[in-house]
C-alpha cells in the first residue's frame, strides 16, 4: 500500500484500508524513513491471538511465542519501526513483557538499580522477573517485567491530574535515595549529553553576546546543582496509568543515573506552561531552578525562536529572581 504526500500536506492513499486488529500501519517519507509516531498497529491496546504472528513484521516474536507457549501477544514498536518489546500471555502464567535488544552490561545496569534502588525503597515500576532458561537466542539479549495494565500519554497535559502529582511524588523520593557504590557500567546518558552540546552550539552560533551570556550563566548554575539518582528517560510515554484504579507504574529505567535535580521533572512535565508546571513542584529552590533551566533548554533545542517566546520570558524573570 502506498500513500502520496501532497504539496499541501494532504495525505492520500491509493486503495481502500481494510484493516484487522494486528495490521501494521506505515507511514514513510519517500525515502522509507517512518515518520513520527509510525509504525502503528491496529487497535493497539489488544491482545493479538498467537496465529496473528504471520504477520513478516512479528517474525522474531514467532520463535519466543513457541517457546514460551503462549497463547496471545502484543508486540511494540518503537518510532524508528525497531520491535522494541512484546507482550506475553501463557495459560496459568502472569502475562509478562519481554523488552528486546539488552545486552549483558544494559542488563547487569537495570538488575542493579532493581535491587538497591526500586526494590528496597518500593518505587512503582513493574516487576522485574527472573530472565527463564531455556529461551535460546532470547535468554542473552532481553529483560523480563511482569506485564503492568496500563495506557500511555503522548503529553503531560492529557495525563490525568493525580497521576502528574503522583509522578513528582515518586521523583521527589527517587531523588533523595544516596547513590552510594551504585555505578552504572554503561554511564553514557546521551540525551543530557546532547543537549548540552546543542545549547553551546546555539549560543555560539546566535552570535548575540546576552543570549550566550544568558546560556552560559544558566550552565555555571546548573553545574552548581546536586546531581541526584534520576530516571533519565521519562517522558510520558514511560508513564503508565491504570485506568480502572489511576495507579502509575514508570517504566523503561534503563537510562537511570545521576542528573541534576529537576532534570526528570522538566523531561516529564514538558509542554506544560511553565508556571503551572512549577505549582507542581515541591518549594525546592535547587529543584525549581533545575527545572527551569532544563525546561529552558528542551524549548530551545526545538528552534532559535524559543527565547523569544512568552514561556521563555517567564522561565527567564524565574531565574532572575531566584538564581542569586
Ligand atoms: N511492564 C510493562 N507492562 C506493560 N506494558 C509495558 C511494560 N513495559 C513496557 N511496556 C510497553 O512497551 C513499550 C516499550 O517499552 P519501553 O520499556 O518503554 O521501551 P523503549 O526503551 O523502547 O521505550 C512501552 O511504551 C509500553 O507501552
Ligand atoms: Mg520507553
Amino acid at each position: 500500500m502506498q500513500a502520496a504526500i501532497g504539496g499541501e500536506s494532504t495525505v492520500g492513499f491509493n486503495a481502500q484500508l481494510t484493516l484487522v486488529p494486528g495490521d501494521l500501519v506505515e507511514v514513510t517519507t519517500y525515502c522509507r524513513k517512518p515518520l513520527a509516531g509510525s509504525p502503528k498497529r491496529v487497535a493497539s491496546n489488544t491482545w493479538l491471538g498467537a496465529e496473528a504472528v504471520k504477520y513478516p513484521a512479528f517474525k522474531l516474536i514467532a520463535v519466543l511465542l513457541s517457546e514460551t507457549h503462549a497463547s496471545h501477544f502484543q508486540p511494540f514498536f518503537r518510532r524508528n519501526a525497531e520491535l522494541a518489546a512484546v507482550a506475553l500471555r501463557a495459560p496459568n502464567q502472569p502475562d509478562r513483557l519481554v523488552k528486546f535488544n539488552c545486552n549483558a552490561a544494559h542488563r547487569r545496569d537495570v538488575q542493579a538499580f532493581y535491587k538497591l534502588v526500586i526494590i528496597p525503597f518500593s518505587l512503582p515500576a513493574p516487576e522485574l522477573l527472573p530472565t527463564p532458561n531455556g529461551e535460546g537466542l532470547f535468554a542473552l539479549n532481553c529483560l523480563h517485567y511482569r506485564y503492568v495494565e496500563g495506557r500511555t500519554y503522548s503529553a503531560a497535559s492529557l495525563l490525568p491530574e493525580q497521576a502528574r502529582r503522583d509522578v513528582i511524588h515518586a521523583l521527589g523520593k527517587l531523588h533523595s535515595i544516596a547513590i552510594g557504590n551504585l555505578r552504572r557500567l554503561n554511564s553514557h546518558q546521551p540525551y543530557w549529553a546532547y543537549l548540552q552540546r546543542s545549547i553551546v552550539r546555539q549560543a555560539l552560533l546566535s552570535c548575540d553576546i546576552g543570549y550566550i551570556k544568558t546560556l552560559m550563566v544558566m550552565r555555571r548554575c546548573i553545574r552548581k546543582l546536586p546531581m541526584v539518582l534520576s530516571h533519565g528517560d521519562l517522558h510520558t510515554g514511560n508513564v503508565l496509568v491504570d485506568a480502572t484504579t489511576g495507579k502509575v507504574t514508570l517504566i523503561d529505567w534503563d537510562r537511570w543515573g545521576e542528573l541534576p535535580l529537576g532534570y526528570d521533572e522538566a523531561c516529564f512535565l514538558r509542554g506544560i506552561p511553565f508556571r503551572q508546571a512549577l505549582a507542581y513542584l515541591p518549594d525546592q529552590h535547587a529543584l525549581r531552578l533545575g527545572f527551569t533551566i532544563v525546561s529552558y533548554w528542551l524549548g530551545a533545542v526545538e528552534g532559535n525562536g524559543f527565547r523569544y517566546t512568552e514561556q521563555a520570558k517567564s522561565m527567564m524573570n524565574f531565574l532572575e529572581k531566584h538564581m542569586g
